[in-house]
């Protein structure tokens, strides 16, 4: 039998990090010491009460499908959660509780974006977002977003890029890769853009939590029109439990929620009674304390890379990346971050994921590492770069 790939799974491009992270692999199995600033999950686990709940489910036997939105009981809790953290109250039948931010941009996709039509996104961006784009047949509108605009679109940026085919916009705030957040004015002015072209704007939150200079925000706080997408996956450290939500206007609830029951049938059970307990203030604590903990993490980091030569023209508020401009080092951060792999067992991630327009010269350096590792590839940073017959080696790719 030969099996006909369909064209929009052949369009979809590989996570190119992969081939690092497969390189230092194989470094690692022959027995270098790899220091992993690649990493795009935090170091730490559900805490305890989040773990208990887990297991009080299972041994209830609270094993069974849900409602295809999630559970009231969550539904309730992730609205309070607006409510506690930003003085905004959302309505729970407006949350739709989903497996992961990107069962939630599944989600939006299948409901918003017609074949043919596309949705404007930051360059530099995280890449599924266009891949769940073209999975219906639409399109990604990469939008050059440099560090003048602290790598975030402006109104005036989405008015000049948005023509007849564009059906709508999706941000990230703070973003991955650059860990920087959009001002509310601005987000604001882009809201009101969008509202009068009847588009939609999507605004990807999976780092609310994890911002550092400011006060959490949400876009909610824009229009009741914005759709929020946001995860237990970050702040609330469940990767792998895979469970996130959307808060959506409440006209598209109806369409999420047919969606939601032919695409998936529900979200995870065990995640969605063990994840009620995140909001318990013995939880809210540890994680605040991880905030903080991340927070040392970039405040060291961030001059500590400036002190070795890499430019980084923003400092980053939020998530737990920096996008660091290697131009000193190279004119091309592919092979650069192959180099300091194979030099130095330090695995950064290399710009080309994350769009097209000025990703040769950056990286992406995730601190979801412990300090001591991070001090320890500062270190080994130093003693490369500073070498002076250093050479540029080619990988193969
Ligand atoms: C910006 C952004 N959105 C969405 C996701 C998807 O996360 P999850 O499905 O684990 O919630 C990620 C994961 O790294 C991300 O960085």
């Amino acid at each position: 039998m030969t099996l006909r790939i369909a064209q929009r799974a052949l369009g979809i491009e590989p996570f190119y990090v992969m081939e690092i992270v497969k390189e230092a692999q194989r470094l690692a199995a022959a027995g270098k010491s790899i220091i992993h600033l690649s990493i795009g999950e935090p170091d730490f686990t559900a805490p305890p009460p989040v773990q208990a709940a887990a297991r009080a489910a299972i041994d209830a036997g609270l094993t069974q499908y849900t409602p295809a939105l999630g559970t009231d009981a969550l539904r309730e809790a992730i609205a309070a959660h607006y409510t506690d953290r930003f003085r905004l109250p959302v309505e729970p039948e407006r949350v739709v509780v989903t497996a992961g931010a990107s069962g939630a941009l599944l989600l939006a996709m299948a409901a918003l974006l017609d074949r043919d039509r596309s949705v404007l996104l930051p360059d530099p961006s995280y890449p599924c977002n266009r891949h769940f784009a073209a999975v219906f047949e639409g399109h990604a509108q990469l939008l050059p977003c440099g560090p003048e605009t602290r790598f975030q679109p402006t109104a005036a940026m989405i008015e000049s890029a948005w023509n007849a085919q564009t059906a709508g916009v999706l941000l990230a705030c703070p973003s991955n890769p650059t860990g920087t957040s959009i001002e509310a004015g601005v987000l604001a002015e882009i809201a009101g853009y969008v509202r009068a072209r009847s588009g939609f704007l999507i605004v990807d939150e999976i780092y609310q939590g994890l911002v550092y200079d400011h006060k959490p925000s949400t876009a909610l706080a824009v229009g009741a029109d914005v759709l929020v997408l946001a995860s237990f996956s970050k702040y609330f450290s469940m990767t792998g439990w895979r469970l996130g939500w959307l808060v959506a206007p409440k006209a598209l609830v109806p369409t999420l929620e047919k969606l939601a029951q032919n695409l998936f049938i529900c979200p995870s059970a065990i995640a969605q009674h063990a994840a009620l307990a995140c909001f318990c203030p013995e939880a809210l604590a540890i994680y605040d304390g991880r905030r903080e903990e991340f927070r040392r993490r970039r405040d060291f980091l961030v001059p500590a890379l400036r002190d070795l030569g890499f430019l980084i023209p923003v400092v980053p508020d939020g998530a737990f990346y920096i996008y660091a401009d290697i131009s000193r080092f190279g004119s091309n951060s592919w092979d650069f971050a192959f180099e300091l792999l194979r030099e130095t067992g330090v695995c950064v991630v290399p710009g080309r994921d994350f769009g097209a327009a000025q990703t040769a010269r950056y990286i992406r350096i995730s601190y979801a590492n412990r300090l001591e590792n991070l001090e320890e590839a500062v270190n080994r940073m130093k003693r490369h770069l500073s070498r002076p017959a250093r050479q540029v080696v080619s990988s193969q790719t």
